[in-house]
């Protein structure tokens, strides 16, 4: 008999679910694979796509679970982690080094009360490093999503987190 209890057993039934319609909402295309991902990604609620549905789209889509793996840990868009809602990278080549990004990483971390690589324990904010976004003249850089942060100060990484944490009460 399985170890699981109700909720979690629940959990897994949904979210099987939900991950079968995306892949049939694709008609289950191997040329969709990475918009697959996005969405399973997306539906998660914590921003990543778990290994038990990385094997379920390479089952239904007929593809080497090696290739499907492979996919995911290339494009850095992927996390096969758990992430907050909001991914926070933090740019941490040259241009954006010598502008002072650790820095910049201290001032986030203070901010969110977490380390680099850890998520808020609401589960909203995730701070990781990234290579450059092409944004080197506006430097130290911080990217969130499709947004990109530029000439950082600890004022302004303040007011960039009060503005998501407030968008974020709104959307509920
Ligand atoms: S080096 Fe940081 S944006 Fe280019």
């Amino acid at each position: 008999m399985s170890n699981l209890k109700k909720d979690e057993v629940l959990r897994i039934t949904r979210n099987y679910e939900q991950v079968l319609e995306i892949i049939n909402k694709y008609g289950k295309a191997k040329e969709q694979l990475l918009s697959i991902f996005l969405d399973i990604q997306a539906a998660s609620g914590e921003n990543f796509v778990a290994e038990e549905w990385a094997e379920v789209v390479a089952r239904e889509l007929e593809l080497p679970i090696t290739q499907v793996h492979d996919v995911l840990t290339f494009y850095a868009m992927f996390s096969i982690k758990s992430r907050g809602k909001y991914v926070i990278e933090i740019c941490k080549s040259t241009p954006c080094h010598v502008s002072k990004a650790d820095a910049t990483v201290k001032m986030f971390e203070d901010e969110l009360g977490i380390k680099l690589g850890e998520s808020t324990s609401d589960n909203l904010f995730t701070l990781l490093h990234t290579s450059c976004v092409g944004a080197c003249d506006i430097g130290p850089v911080a990217k969130i999503g499709d947004e990109i942060y530029g000439n950082l100060t600890a004022v302004k990484v303040a007011e960039i987190i009060t503005s998501y944490r407030r968008g974020f009460a709104c959307q509920k």
